[in-house]
């Protein structure tokens, strides 16, 4: 069995995703013993617990009011994996840029989706600054990226998947988010497999 974290922020469409792929056995051999959230209103918590998968609430802002700096945090964040069992990490949305207090723990295991092109747009609101981009004639597609990460770069690091999608004349930038999204979803599925499951099984 490979355990995996998932880690997110928010809504977990892309948790959803790993937990359809867990359930159908196209992810074999593949658990997730935990989903972080730092957030207590995002609706990842709810699919979480429907899928009886166990779930920890980890907010900074305990730390941050006691002074205590930001690798404190990270440190007791990867010993709260370490305790699950955890030998793979996958930031799903997660909305904090981990320092090497955390990634130490995981080297090379820790697996982030980024909703552009590798070197494009990091950081955050990534869809919507490469709509604009288009709008301004810079850009005639963006695309989604999966990939390792190795240091406290943002969005950045050796790409395990990436696929270009494509922005439409006719596109609002809600159409170009939920294209972006179900492109994502597959491609972390997909790359999933690749890093877990073919790799695993020496293929
Ligand atoms: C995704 O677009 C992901 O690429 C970005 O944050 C978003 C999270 O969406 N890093 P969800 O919470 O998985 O629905």
């Amino acid at each position: 069995m490979t355990t995996i974290a998932v880690l997110i922020s928010g809504n977990g469409s892309n948790l959803q995703a790993i937990i359809g792929a867990v359930e159908a056995g196209n992810l074999p051999g593949v658990e997730i013993a935990v989903v972080v959230s730092n957030r207590k209103d995002a609706f990842g918590i709810k699919r979480t617990i429907k899928h009886g998968i166990p779930l920890i609430y980890f907010p900074l802002l305990p730390y941050t009011r006691a002074g205590r700096p930001r690798s404190d945090y990270d440190a007791d964040l990867a010993t709260i994996l370490c305790g699950f069992q955890a030998s793979w990490v996958v930031l799903a949305g997660w909305m904090h840029v981990l320092s090497s207090a955390f990634l130490g723990h995981f080297p090379s295991r820790v697996v982030n989706l980024h909703p552009a092109l590798a070197g494009t747009f990091p950081g955050t609101h990534a869809i919507e600054r490469a709509y604009r981009a288009y709008q301004r004639g810079e850009i005639d597609h963006t695309g989604v990226m999966v990939h390792l990460v190795p240091n406290e770069a943002v969005d950045a690091g050796p790409v395990v998947a990436q696929i270009e999608v494509p922005i439409n004349p006719q596109d609002c930038l809600d159409d170009l988010e939920a294209r972006i999204h179900r492109t994502e979803h597959n491609l972390l599925v997909n790359a999933l497999r690749r890093l877990l499951v073919d790799n695993q099984s020496g293929r």
